[in-house]
């Protein structure tokens, strides 16, 4: 069966993750979590105190750069690859909410956001891939076969994040989860460099309304008609 890229982008806490992972575990395709590596470079920079809530050493971050090593290594009990930032895995770091308030300023950073393309071109040369983030359809792979453009209420966004968040043993009040998730859609959308845009030719899919089974149908269907065309 022909081999397909499959580009998902979207708010925040639309779910992309989710349905992601479900296609490529469905399909046998490698999934790609672009957003886990925005927010390792967000680790990386609070652990040299490059970045805080009211300063950002962009220069110094830049210029380390070629420090920062990202890989993906599956993890056949979780059913999906973790994010490791030189040699250490830091899935659980990099899924707090002070990484959530910060990583839209790394996210902001041009020279970051080439580096981290590159590296996500390179694990999709092959195709048989699923990444989800903003610009995967619009930058990293404008020729994507499929392209599925997420969307959801602010509140339906928080109420996912905050149920996360508790499972995770993270202690936040629902008013931070949606003010966070409103401060992300402003900077996601109005960043200079890439910023978060449906491309012309993506599938807008607003889940509010749909269970985690009816959205993956869906979407399957539109694999379908992909890889038989
Ligand atoms: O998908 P996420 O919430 O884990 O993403 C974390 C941040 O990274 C998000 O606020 C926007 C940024 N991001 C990005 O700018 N481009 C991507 N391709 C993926 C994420």
């Amino acid at each position: 069966m022909k081999k397909i890229t499959i580009a998902i982008d979207g708010f925040s806490s639309t779910g992309k993750s989710t349905l992601a992972k479900q296609l490529a575990k469905h399909l046998g395709y490698v999934y790609v979590d672009t957003g886990a590596m925005y927010r390792a470079v967000t680790v990386f920079a609070m652990k040299h105190n490059y970045i805080s809530e009211d300063h950002l050493d962009k220069k110094k971050l830049v210029d380390s750069m070629p420090e920062v090593h990202l890989h993906f290594e599956f993890n056949p009990e979780l059913g999906f690859a973790e994010m490791f930032l030189n040699g250490k895995n830091v899935e659980t770091e990099i899924r707090t909410l002070e990484v959530s308030r910060l990583v839209s300023k790394i996210a902001e950073i041009s020279e970051v956001r080439s580096r981290l393309v590159e590296q996500q071109q390179k694990m999709g040369k092959n195709k048989a891939v699923v990444m989800d983030g903003r610009d995967i359809g619009t930058v990293v792979f404008p020729h994507a076969e499929l392209k599925i453009f997420m969307t959801a209420s602010p509140h339906t966004r928080a109420q996912r994040r905050y149920d996360e968040l508790l499972e995770l043993g993270q202690q936040v009040t629902f008013q931070d989860v949606l003010q966070n998730v409103n401060e992300r859609d402003y900077m996601d959308t109005h960043r200079e460099d890439s910023p978060l845009v449906k491309a012309s030719d993506a599938v807008e899919l607003d889940n509010s309304g749909l269970t985690k089974k009816e959205q993956f149908q869906l979407v399957l269907s539109l694999v379908t008609e992909r890889v038989t065309a």
